[in-house]
This record gives structure tokens, C-alpha cells and sequence, in this order.
């Protein structure tokens, strides 16, 4: 078994059983930390309760910071189960209401400095400056792996991977699966 961190979620990787354990990471400690700073600022009181509820709403890393990794395993499972056919994305087998999923183990590729440089130009070569529209995902190469030749998507949770997919899934991995990366 090994592990590895991604931005919102830990995986348990366990190749002889041919399964990965995808868990939120939940950050306790630094979000009550931002909730003390918010609750120390100099809010009138009389708008006190009105102020914090908007606050929090408004501050989207307070959020992420509790339930994103939760939010991000739920929308790997639907995508998953709605898409499989249509993107080649890592199958999710099961998810626990978002506290667990499980998901195929996969070998994520690593690239030397030089393949990755090629690789980059690559995919901004098909689908231009949209790429920045998901530059988590094609900045790691280790959010793909590969089954065979084809490269498939580790990590589709995000809003940004999803949409990107939607947008360009299809032209973009209709020429990575075709020729290789
Ligand atoms: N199915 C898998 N098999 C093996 N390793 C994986 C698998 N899914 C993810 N990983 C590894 O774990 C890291 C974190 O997972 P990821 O889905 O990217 O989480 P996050 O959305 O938090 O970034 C990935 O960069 C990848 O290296
Ligand atoms: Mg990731």
C-alpha cells in the first residue's frame, strides 16, 4: 500500500487488490482558525449573524476547507457514472457519501522535464488557451495514468476538470488515445 496527497483528497493505494481509496481531506484546524480570524474582525454586532452567514458564503476557501475533498469524491462517482462511456476517466466504483470512494488503482504517469515541456505544447496545440481552464490537472501529469497507450483522467472531481471534459473530452483525448502521449 502506498499513499499519495492530492489538493482536497488522500489516496490509499493498494495495487494487489487492484483498488485506490480516495479520502477528503479535511482541514479542522485551519478553518477554525479563518472562523476565529472572521469572528475577531470588527463587525458591528447588530449585524453580527448577518454578517458572519455572509462572510462564510463569500469566503469560498472556508468552504473548500471542510468540504471540498467530500464535494469533489460525490461528483467523481455521478460523473462516473454518467460519462464512463463517453471519457476515458479512472473507473469509480463506489463512493460512501462522499466520505470514501473507491476508484481502480492506477499507475499515474510521471514525465521528465523535457516529455512534460512536449507534452504541454501538445495539449495547448488542441485545445489552445482553454487549457488554463483546468491548469491543475495538466500542470500534474500524475492526475493521468495510462491503460495500454490511452490516458485516462485520475482526477475529474473538480468543477473545472468536468467542464473542461464536456468542452474538450473529446477532442483531446481523441488525439492523446490515438497516437500516444
Ligand atoms: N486511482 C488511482 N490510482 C493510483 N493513484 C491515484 C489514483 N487516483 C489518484 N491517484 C494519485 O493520488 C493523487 C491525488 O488524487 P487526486 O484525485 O488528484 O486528488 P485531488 O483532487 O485532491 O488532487 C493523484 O495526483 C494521483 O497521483
Ligand atoms: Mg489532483
Amino acid at each position: 500500500m502506498h499513499k499519495s496527497n492530492g489538493t482536497c483528497r488522500m489516496v490509499f493505494v493498494f495495487p494487489t487488490l487492484g483498488i485506490a481509496i480516495k479520502i477528503p481531506i479535511i482541514q479542522i484546524r485551519l478553518f477554525f482558525k479563518r472562523l476565529y480570524k472572521i469572528l475577531k474582525s470588527d463587525t458591528p454586532s447588530r449585524h453580527i449573524y448577518q454578517e458572519i452567514i455572509l462572510k462564510w458564503y463569500n469566503r469560498a476557501s472556508i468552504k473548500k476547507l471542510l468540504f471540498q475533498g467530500i464535494c469533489e469524491n460525490l461528483h467523481e462517482y455521478f460523473f462516473y457514472l454518467f460519462f464512463k462511456k463517453r471519457f476515458p476517466i479512472q473507473p469509480t466504483y463506489f463512493s460512501f457519501f462522499g466520505l470514501c470512494n473507491v476508484v481502480k488503482a492506477g499507475k499515474p504517469i510521471s514525465l521528465s522535464e523535457i516529455e512534460f515541456t512536449s507534452w504541454r505544447k501538445k495539449i495547448f496545440d488542441i485545445v489552445g488557451r482553454d487549457i488554463e481552464e483546468d491548469n491543475h490537472n495538466f500542470e500534474c501529469p500524475e492526475n493521468f495514468t495510462r491503460h495500454g497507450n490511452d490516458l485516462f483522467f485520475l482526477d475529474y472531481g473538480s468543477e473545472k476538470t468536468r467542464n473542461f471534459l464536456l468542452s474538450h473530452g473529446k477532442k483531446f483525448f481523441g488525439f492523446f488515445n490515438d497516437v500516444g502521449a
